[in-house]
């Protein structure tokens, strides 16, 4: 959600703010500010609607020197995005400043209670409150550290804060509930920051903050303790990625760049991980809860967004090549829907960011019920990663665009690895299918680097359907979960409404949308529900519908059914999704960029949804 930084050290911090603001803002970019305390002791503070470049344009550098300082990158949940609203937030007498991702729940109950105590309030946001409210609990104690952490025992939701004192201007205090937040540790400074990417560019050396934790960042070192004033020794750990990968490397956006590094890092995903020659996979980090997957009498698989629609593809991979019942759940539905859950089911969460809330709240859901919880991850260190029983890196880098690429591939290529594992075992596909299927793995890079090869085919279609109203997708089978991801890219980057579905539904209701304005997306590779899906593309000729197919090189017949036909290699079922996507990847991309839309940063998203 939003994107939280701060510096304490020798070097002027506003630099170093600024800096990690840019790196952070895929996570939130309605707003920016910062608070520093300058050479004389003084807070001074910035904030202003728009991007972290509009508030740099505003800054005063000479105003803004000092060696403490914290900023925010906001996506809006409470109070408009505008210049009040805001952060950093202040008390009503500015001696308080926080930067905070996360939702205080009960902030209207202690807005009642501090304005009866006199306190006033000037934006409409929840994060004013617990400013003001960490300056009640100062004037009773005169001690900030006490102040903050009185404070946090009174809110109720969650939070990622970092917060100044100008009585106390030698300090800053940081703590977590639910909403990520880790400090870069060297020598001569601290860094505090929602994630990685705006410290990897000072110190690999690093350490999470858990749920409960605060610490108390001063020029010599920190204090690390829980909001129940506990001391707490963590080892530090090391970040195993570099700068190059959260940079651009020369190309237009971080969108384009991740859609095209996919043949090369893909590998990373199943290197040392299969024997090719007897065709056994082996995934270390599930080897303490194999025996719980090859006896499970269920497998539930939950996410949101993209990673939903990677789960669903791992239903139909699980239960065709393992024959275990498997179902896919929306993880915001599943965690309120009292789910019928015991010790023999495995839950599979899949997340990206590994902070998306409501995927970390179905995982609290399946443990409570003693169901044995798997995560399928990226960001390494996250909080759904340190949570799980176990799990399996995907291995894809960081992910900088907000609209999910690479990792939807690493994780259907993460899920057809579990499912080889399980199946090899169980013996439910013979040696010579799993040699088969591994083989057949080993060409994907391959099949994908021959799709980016032919980008421009895409390119030529998008200009084609710059400006369509709407488009639907449809696939069938394994390629059902390719046409919903499908959709859901050309909605989050180019705001043209799309829907997916099952080639065989639209005859049961959207086919009533279609005429010569409707532009309809077939995933037609030559599979086993091939001549179906030609029936389906006949029922939206016989409308006048614009047909693009997604089709198998050397499949000259789709030529006599399609106004478009973008070419893929034909691969086995397991790894299709894979590749069949790259081209919807590349079309929406080339859609939102002929519509002069920020791919990187599409309106009303943000990277890692940490907020109910
Ligand atoms: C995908 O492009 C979106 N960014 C969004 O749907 C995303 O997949 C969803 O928020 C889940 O995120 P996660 O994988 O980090 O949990």
């Amino acid at each position: 959600m939003c994107g939280i930084v701060g510096y304490i050290g020798k070097r002027n911090s506003l630099p170093i703010l600024i800096e990690g603001l840019k790196r952070l803002e895929y996570r939130g970019y309605d707003s920016a500010g910062v608070s520093i305390i300058n050479n004389n002791n003084e807070v001074k503070s910035c904030k202003k609607a728009g991007k972290v470049s509009d508030l740099e344009k505003s800054l005063d550098i000479d105003v803004y020197q000092g060696h403490i300082g914290i900023g925010h990158t906001r996506w809006a949940t409470h109070g408009e995005p505008n210049d009040v609203n805001a952060h950093p937030h202040y008390d009503m007498d500015n001696k308080i400043m926080i930067v905070h991702n996360g939702i205080i729940e009960n902030y209207k109950i202690i807005k009642r209670k501090l304005t009866q105590e006199g306190f006033t309030f000037t934006t409409d946001t929840d994060t004013e409150v617990l400013a003001n409210l960490i300056s009640y609990n100062y004037m009773k104690t005169n001690n900030f550290e006490v102040a903050v952490r009185l404070s946090l025992i009174e809110v109720e939701g969650t939070y990622g804060i970092a917060c100044l004192c100008a009585s106390e201007p030698d300090k800053i205090v940081v703590a977590r509930k639910g909403s990520p937040l880790m400090l870069g540790i060297s020598n001569e400074e601290l860094i505090v920051s929602s994630d990685a990417s705006a410290i990897i560019n000072h110190t690999k050396n690093v350490m999470y903050l858990e749920d409960g934790e605060m610490a108390v960042l001063g020029k010599n070192g920190f204090q690390l303790k829980t909001t129940e004033d506990k001391d707490i020794f963590r080892n530090v750990e090391v970040l195993d990625f570099i700068l190059g990968e959260v940079e651009k490397a020369g190309y237009e956006h971080f969108m384009l760049k991740e859609i095209c590094e996919q043949p090369d890092t893909i590998q990373n995903t199943y290197r040392g991980r299969i024997n090719f020659d007897t065709g056994v996979v082996k995934l270390g980090g599930l080897e303490s809860v194999f025996d719980k997957l090859l006896n499970a009498k269920r497998i539930i698989i939950t996410a949101c967004g993209t990673a939903w629609h990677a789960g669903l593809a791992g239903e139909y991979m699980i239960e065709h090549f393992c024959r275990i019942p498997t179902e896919v759940e929306y993880a915001s539905e599943f965690r309120y829907r009292r789910p019928i859950l015991n010790k023999d089911d495995v839950v599979i969460l899949i997340s990206q960011s590994g902070e998306t809330a409501d995927t970390l709240a179905a995982l609290r859901e399946s443990k409570k019920h003693g169901a044995t919880v798997i995560g399928v991850v990226n960001v390494v260190g996250s909080t759904i990663a340190r949570e799980v029983d176990a799990g399996t890196y995907i291995h894809a880098g960081p992910e900088i665009g907000v609209a999910s690429t690479k990792a939807f591939t690493w994780q259907i290529m993460s899920l057809a690895l579990i499912t080889l594992m399980i199946a090899g075992e169980k013996g439910t596909i013979s040696k010579e299918e799993m040699i088969n299927c591994v083989n057949e793995l080993k060409k994907v890079p391959e099949h994908i680097k021959h799709i980016i090869d032919m980008k421009d085919d895409c390119k030529n279609i998008a200009e084609e359907f710059k400006n369509a109203k709407n488009f639907l997708y449809l696939g069938r089978g394994f390629n059902f979960p390719v046409a919903l991801e499908g959709a859901l890219k050309l909605k989050e980057i180019s705001y043209i409404h799309a829907e997916g579905y099952p080639a065989a539904e639209m005859k049961h209701g959207p086919i009533a949308l279609i005429d010569e304005n409707m532009p309809v997306v077939f995933i037609a590779p030559k599979d086993r529900t091939y001549d179906k899906i030609i029936s389906n593309i006949e029922e939206v000729r016989a409308r006048k519908g614009k047909i693009i197919a997604i089709a198998n090189e050397g499949d000259e017949e789709i030529n006599n059914y399609s106004d478009y036909i973008l070419r893929v290699p034909a691969t086995i079922n397991l790894f299709a999704p894979i590749i069949n996507v790259i081209p919807l990847q590349f079309l929406s991309y080339y859609i939102a960029t002929a519509r002069g839309c920020n791919v990187d940063q599409p309106r009303n998203l943000a990277k890692s949804v940490t907020v109910e």
